[in-house]
């Protein structure tokens, strides 16, 4: 009875996805007929255009969406995630280059249904990652991890620094940006390899979870892109956020504190990291760095060496250029960590993993507390 009653709807779709991939235009029009069909009656495809056109895909006026508008197209390197268009030629083409594809595409669309719902994002099941790994693991969240997956992998940052000697600083070096909200390569951890993971330690694989909350769309909703905490508290009782939820029964930032939520010590180490770093590179590259959250590239010179980016500081031109292998890995991972929102229930114990090594790893050469810290 409801598998009949999902095909009809989804027939339903197909027609209506036709249309939208027209245009652009047709797309606005066509929503707003739904939206006018779903203030007279709530037909679950009405519901499904409403919960889409207010969630962050289909918002066309985010600097997602618009950052090439001065540009006049948005090259083949953005295309696939910035673009619904651009997601539909990658999906429906080779995958050969992970995220890129030979073309650039017009502006103006978002992440319509027909990305997900028509093509190859209907079929896809197995996606490959900028590590070259190819994931076929993530269900009916395998198209989601197309766009949430990062620009970069461990690989890249092993590659850039190929045969460098791990503390001399090197002018070929830059910072490697794993680029925003890669909750694709966190969920699958060292399967995937987007963190920089040191030699000779072992790393978490896909975050497993329970069987029924395991890939994107199990707790994600694939159209409003919320996760209703109702689905968690039958097993995490007591929370009032979901950074309260704690399973682990380890004291990993050594603060005593064991009911803490699992986000707590990502964060308390990732602050640490942050100091470690700044040790770092002032005892060992030499020049003091500082980090900003919101600018490009990320790490700046410190000219005043007060620890924090003032607006003149960050800045591209003041962009650190003292890069050591040592350090580009460990400010790679802090960027991983920190551009991932939902890192510590993505993967929890791979970002503790990642953290900790990097500090660990900063630690052979610099003055940096390792007391009390356990790695999962
Ligand atoms: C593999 C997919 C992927 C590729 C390729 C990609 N991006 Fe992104 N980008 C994303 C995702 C996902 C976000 C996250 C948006 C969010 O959650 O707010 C993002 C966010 C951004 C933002 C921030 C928007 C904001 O909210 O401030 C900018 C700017 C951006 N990307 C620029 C680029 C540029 C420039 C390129 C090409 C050189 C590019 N991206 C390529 C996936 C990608
Ligand atoms: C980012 C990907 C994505 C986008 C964009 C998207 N959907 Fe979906 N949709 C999904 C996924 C994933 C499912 C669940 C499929 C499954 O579990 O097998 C789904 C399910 C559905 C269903 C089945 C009923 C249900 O609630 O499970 C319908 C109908 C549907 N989508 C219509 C649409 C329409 C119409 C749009 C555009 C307004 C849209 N979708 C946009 C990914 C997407
Ligand atoms: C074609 C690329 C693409 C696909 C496919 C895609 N996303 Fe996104 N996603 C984006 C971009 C770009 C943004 C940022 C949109 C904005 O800022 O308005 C985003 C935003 C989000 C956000 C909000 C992040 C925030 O900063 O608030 C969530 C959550 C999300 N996506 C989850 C998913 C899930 C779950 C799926 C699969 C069902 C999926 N995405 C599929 C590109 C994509
Ligand atoms: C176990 C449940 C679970 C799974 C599986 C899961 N997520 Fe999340 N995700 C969350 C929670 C909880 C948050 C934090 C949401 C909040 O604070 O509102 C989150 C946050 C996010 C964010 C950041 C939103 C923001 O505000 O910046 C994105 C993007 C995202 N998830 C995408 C994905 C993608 C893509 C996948 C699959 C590769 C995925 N998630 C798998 C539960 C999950
Ligand atoms: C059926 C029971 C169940 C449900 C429902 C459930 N979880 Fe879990 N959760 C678990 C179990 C069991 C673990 C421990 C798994 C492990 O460590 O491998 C866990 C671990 C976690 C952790 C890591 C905690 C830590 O201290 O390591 C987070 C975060 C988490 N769940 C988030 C969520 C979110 C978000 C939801 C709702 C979308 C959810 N869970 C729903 C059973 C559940």
């Amino acid at each position: 009875m409801i598998r009949s009653l999902k095909s009809i709807h989804l027939e339903t779709v197909s027609i209506f996805l036709m249309t939208l991939i027209v245009s652009v235009v047709s797309v606005l029009a066509l929503s707003v007929a739904y939206a006018q069909d779903a203030a007279k009656n709530s037909s679950p495809i009405a519901d499904i255009v409403e919960a889409w056109r207010a969630s962050p895909h289909a918002n066309g006026s985010s600097e997602a969406f618009t950052h090439w508008n001065d540009e006049g197209e948005i090259p083949g390197t953005c295309a696939t995630c910035h673009s619904g268009i651009g997601a539909q030629d990658y999906m429906n083409g080779p995958m050969s280059t992970p995220g890129v594809i030979d073309h650039p595409v017009a502006l103006g669309s978002t992440v319509e249904c027909a990305v997900c719902h028509e093509g190859g994002g209907k079929t896809l099941a197995s996606v490959p990652f900028p590590s070259g790994v190819a994931v076929d693991t993530l269900g009916s969240g395998a198209v989601c991890a197309v766009c949430h997956q990062g620009r970069a992998s461990g690989k890249t940052v092993d590659a850039a620094t190929l045969d460098m000697d791990e503390d001399t600083v090197s002018a070929d070096l830059a910072f490697i940006n794993i680029h925003y909200a890669a909750a694709a390569a966190s969920l699958m951890g060292g399967e995937a390899e987007g963190g920089y993971q040191y030699e000779g330690k072992s790393y978490k694989g896909k975050f497993a979870h329970v069987p029924n909350l395991a890939t994107c769309t199990d707790c994600h909703n694939p159209h409003t892109l919320e996760v209703a905490q109702a689905s968690c508290t039958t097993c995490h009782q007591n929370i009032s956020e979901f950074t309260d939820i704690r399973m682990s029964a380890m004291d990993f930032d050594g603060d005593g504190d064991t009911k803490e939520g699992i986000a707590n010590p990502i964060q308390t180490m990732h602050e640490q990291l942050d100091a470690a770093i700044r040790t770092y590179a002032s005892q060992v590259a030499g020049s003091a760095i500082v980090y900003h959250s919101g600018a490009y590239p990320y790490f700046f010179n410190d000219s005043d060496g007060d620890g924090a980016a003032s607006a003149d500081e960050a800045k591209f031109p003041n962009r650190y250029q003292t890069w050591t292998p040592r350090l580009l890995r460990a400010a790679y991972n802090y960027q991983l960590v920190a551009k991932d929102k939902g890192i510590y229930t993505h993967n929890p114990h791979y970002a503790l993993q990642l953290l900790y090594d990097s500090l660990e790893n900063l630690s052979e050469k610099a003055d940096v507390d390792m007391s009390g810290l356990v790695r999962p």
